[in-house]
């Protein structure tokens, strides 16, 4: 079997389940990964079971857990091909302290959205490396501009470096990376601010992260930003 095969964390709703129902449609084998197993495994069995999709729980803060799937995904299906670093977290802040979620809660805001795909950049990458694979973040167009108050934008700016960070590194290996940047998307994640701005719906990020991956080897789509019509920053 020589389908290729696609790791995304954050698989089980919004923007990660999306991406991996148009990846199995364009015949990728799945690694599902999240923190609730019920949605995973009903996906898996949607795109045929076993053979074709494995879902496993893991956090993406967990570095044991993180490993484990990778590792269980190249035994299960010999090779990994393709990862998406796209587990997130929104909460909503204010440095004055005006408004918003207490600074408690900021930490695991943190540890989600940049210790996350730094780890999973660190567990996938020895594997993309052996098939000359692709590395995608899902970054947020809140990683480009100032957004008031907003320290879930300044996770997006981390993840928009180390996504160029790891690409410099992986310069000559024939490892692609992309860098995801959607304006707002139709997902749990929205803040109720924003519940009436114009939005994406999930598949149209999805056909994004596609088409960066569907390019031939040689072509390495770094950054791709897609805003819904209408969205000012
Ligand atoms: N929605 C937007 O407007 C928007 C815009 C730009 C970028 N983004 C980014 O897109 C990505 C996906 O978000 P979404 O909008 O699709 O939100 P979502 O529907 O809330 O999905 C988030 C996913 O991440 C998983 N997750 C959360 N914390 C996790 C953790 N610590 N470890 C493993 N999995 C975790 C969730 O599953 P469990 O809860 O079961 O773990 C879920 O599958 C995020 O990085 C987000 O920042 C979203």
């Amino acid at each position: 079997m020589t389908d290729p095969v696609f790791l995304i964390t954050g698989a089980s709703r919004g923007i990660g389940a999306a991406v991996a129902r148009q990846a199995a449609a364009a015949g990728h084998r799945l690694v599902l990964t999240g923190r609730t197993a019920a949605p995973l495994e009903a996906l898996a069995d949607e795109f045929g079971g076993p053979s074709r999709a494995l879902a496993r729980v893991a956090d993406v803060t967990d570095w044991t857990a993180l490993t484990s799937v990778v590792a269980e995904a190249e035994e299960r299906f010999g090779r990994l091909d393709v990862a998406l670093a796209n587990a997130g977290a929104s909460v909503v802040t204010s440095f004055l302290g005006t408004t918003g979620a207490p600074p408690e809660e900021w930490r695991d805001l943190v540890l989600t959205n940049v210790y996350g795909p730094a780890l999973t950049a660190r567990a996938t990458l020895p594997a993309l490396l052996k098939t000359r694979g692709h590395l995608l973040f899902t970054g947020s167009a809140a990683g480009r501009g100032v957004r008031p108050g907003n320290l879930y934008a300044a996770t997006k700016w981390a993840v928009t470096g180390l996504a160029q960070a790891i690409r410099a590194e992986c310069v000559g290996t024939g490892i692609r990376v992309t860098l995801l940047q959607p304006g707002l998307v139709d997902t749990e994640s929205i803040p109720p601010s924003r519940a009436n701005d114009p939005r994406l719906h999930p598949d149209d990020v999805a056909r994004a992260v596609l088409y960066a991956v569907g390019q031939p080897p040689h072509v390495d789509v770094n950054e791709i930003i897609v805003r819904p019509a209408g969205q000012r920053n």
